[in-house]
């Protein structure tokens, strides 16, 4: 989605404000702007596309100004254009605004009457005018900030310059993530707060109604009541955007490749089940129902650990996509009901409502969350850092490795608190689970052998039985919202219903299987597809795949594990898949067309 960045320095900011753009780039825009203040004026330059043509822009008149406000865009209300892209101006003031204004028509209306000349269809350029006018009757910047922010409704972050005070920075937010810093160098904010690197070594986080005032001698925040207050900080990683020293072509697939040392420092963090525990106040022994909430890869996470949930505590399960549940009409909630939401940004406004419902309804709700300061971690009730690191690559691939490790411990600590037999066994087979996952990765030659026959194919079916179902889920998500190949995931039973009408020679199918007690009714169910002439690439252990050898043309191999272990390590060939067959279609991996990393819309 949106992204913001703004720097306030001793020397000219524009180098920054670009840098600081191609940091959120990851988000997700189609265009970009910046604006300073030069010679007592505002100075604005936008490009539609990529943070490039905005350079360009730039760099054939760059602003010399030593204060700026910068954004991507991500078009909701009018078109990707120059016009519609931030930064907005009214006299006097620039603005940068991520979110949505659900009231800005009303407002629009309201200050056209006023004299209000607006150029562009987006709801942020109500902003900049409402400022103007309070300014123009005599309310300071300050004051002129948080009255408009409680006159917007929605979710949203700000950030402002104006000429009345040339040498401030302010930022005002709700419900839209904002992160500010001080460094050597001078003041900096950011919607990412990883983006403030180099610039700051911790970044405060804003919360809702709180502005920020940043100069060049420091940063004062203050809360919804004007009066100045302390935030929760967070340590900025100094190597997140260093791509120089990525041996790895892209983000993603470093991700991919960090995700043993994501796993080794879980299982190193939460050494026995007890330890997920003692961060939620939830005792297992009384929850009669769980309710797992979360979307895209979040979802499929939260789909496999409800059959956990089940198997390992014994406890009542089921899955909700946030955007629906959120809508849902409800009967009362029984005694002892938990919600677990799950997000990787923490910042998914159809999560984040969801999780409103929850706790409307009384229901207690965790949250596991790899953005710690992010919303979802600081409004549940308790929240399990899932200690992926910083993930820039649009698809989920470690965050989604890492949900499911922490979902696995979470699984066991219940069933151990509600004494369940064979925990500790299985916690010890979870132990293995990095150097598994390694293994798979030492199978990248064969996954790039696979995606170089297929990579031109129009359509591709994934298909898993048990545990392996939402893992083809996920699996057919990675490749199409990279490679813009159309794919879907089925329950492979589920195939005589309908689905097998599309198997054909040119439609490669790639079919989960894992030796145990499903093996030999997915067995069946693959060869129902091979009898149609599929074409059968077999992800699976060695055994697995071994006997059904006579009805594939590909297979690759991952380690056998138990339930709990296997889903997570047949994950990795479909990741590499998904990488690979995207990068030789030439596609840009990180940044797919159309995605944003977080995404802070309904
Ligand atoms: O940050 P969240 O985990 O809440 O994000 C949920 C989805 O938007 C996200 O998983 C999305 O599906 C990814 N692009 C998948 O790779």
């Amino acid at each position: 989605m949106c992204g913001i960045f703004a720097r306030i320095a001793n020397e000219p900011v524009a180098p920054a404000l670009i840098e600081g753009l191609r940091r959120l780039e990851y988000r997700g825009y189609d265009s970009a702007g910046i604006a300073t203040i030069e010679q007592g004026g505002i100075e604005r330059r936008c490009a539609v596309g990529k943070v490039d043509a905005l350079e360009a822009v730039v760099r054939s008149g760059p602003p010399a100004g030593t204060i700026g406000i910068a954004h991507t865009r991500w078009a909701t209300h009018g078109s990707p254009s120059e016009r519609n892209a931030h930064p907005h101006v009214a006299p006097g003031l620039a603005i940068a605004h991520n979110g949505i204004i659900e009231n800005h028509r009303e407002l629009r209306h309201a200050l056209s009457d006023r004299g209000a000349r607006f150029r562009s269809e987006t709801d942020s350029e109500v902003i900049p005018w409402l400022m103007h006018q309070h300014m123009a009757n005599g309310v300071s910047a300050k004051d002129a900030m948080h009255r408009v922010g409680e006159e917007l409704h929605g979710a949203f972050a700000i950030a402002a310059i104006s000429e009345n005070e040339p040498n401030v920075l302010r930022a005002y937010r709700r419900g839209s993530p904002l992160a500010v810093g001080f460094g050597e160098g001078g003041g900096v904010l950011a919607s990412d707060p990883q983006a403030l690197a180099g610039y700051a070594t911790e970044a405060m986080i804003l919360e809702d109604g709180d502005s920020a005032e940043i100069t060049r001698d420091g940063v004062t925040l203050f809360n919804r009541t004007g009066e100045r207050v302390q935030r929760q900080t967070l340590a900025v990683d100094p190597s997140v955007f260093a791509c120089e020293d990525n041996p790895y072509a892209h983000h993603m697939l470093r991700e991919i490749h960090e995700q043993p040392d994501v796993i080794a420092r879980i299982l190193g963090q939460y050494r026995v089940p007890a330890d997920v525990l003692a961060m939620v106040p939830v005792d297992f022994r009384r929850v009669s129902r769980i309710t797992l909430v979360a979307c895209g890869t979040s979802y499929y996470a939260a789909a496999l650990a409800r059959r956990w949930f089940q198997e390992f505590a014994r406890v009542p399960a089921e899955v909700a996509i946030a955007s629906e549940f959120r809508y849902e009409a409800f009967a009362p909630p029984l005694p002892g009901e938990l919600a677990i939401v799950i997000s990787q940004s923490g910042e998914t406004a159809d999560t984040i409502g969801a999780m409103e419902v929850m706790r409307a309804r009384g229901i207690p709700v965790i949250a596991l969350v790899n953005q710690i300061g992010s919303t979802i971690a600081r409004e549940a009730d308790g929240t399990i850092p899932l200690l992926a690191g910083p993930e820039i690559g649009v698809a989920s691939t470690k965050a989604f490795s890492a949900q499911l490790t922490v979902l696995a411990m979470l699984a066991l600590a219940a069933g151990q608190r509600r004494n369940q037999p064979g925990i500790g066994q299985f916690h010890a087979r979870l132990q293995k689970l990095g150097d598994m996952v390694t293994a798979a990765l030492h199978n990248e030659p064969a996954v790039i052998a696979v995606a170089e026959r297929i990579h031109n194919a129009h359509s591709m079916i994934y298909v898993g039985r048990g545990s392996l179902f939402p893992v083809a889920m996920e699996g057919a998500l990675k490749l199409k919202e990279i490679s813009y190949i159309h794919a879907e995931g089925f329950a492979a039973g589920e195939l005589k219903h309908g689905p097998i009408a599309l198997v054909d020679p040119q439609t490669p199918i790639i079919a989960l299987v894992a030796s145990g007690s499903l093996f030999e009714k997915s067995a069946s169910n693959i060869r129902e597809i091979a009898a149609r002439n599929g074409r059968i690439i077999l992800v699976g252990d060695r055994a697995a795949l071994l006997s059904l050898s006579d009805v594939s043309t590909h297979s690759l191999t991952v380690p056998q594990g138990c339930d709990l272990l296997q889903p997570i390590v047949s994950t990795v060939p479909l990741q590499l898949l998904a990488y690979h067959v995207a990068r030789l279609r030439g596609l840009d991996v990180d940044r797919p067309r159309n995605l944003a990393k977080s995404v802070t819309v309904e």
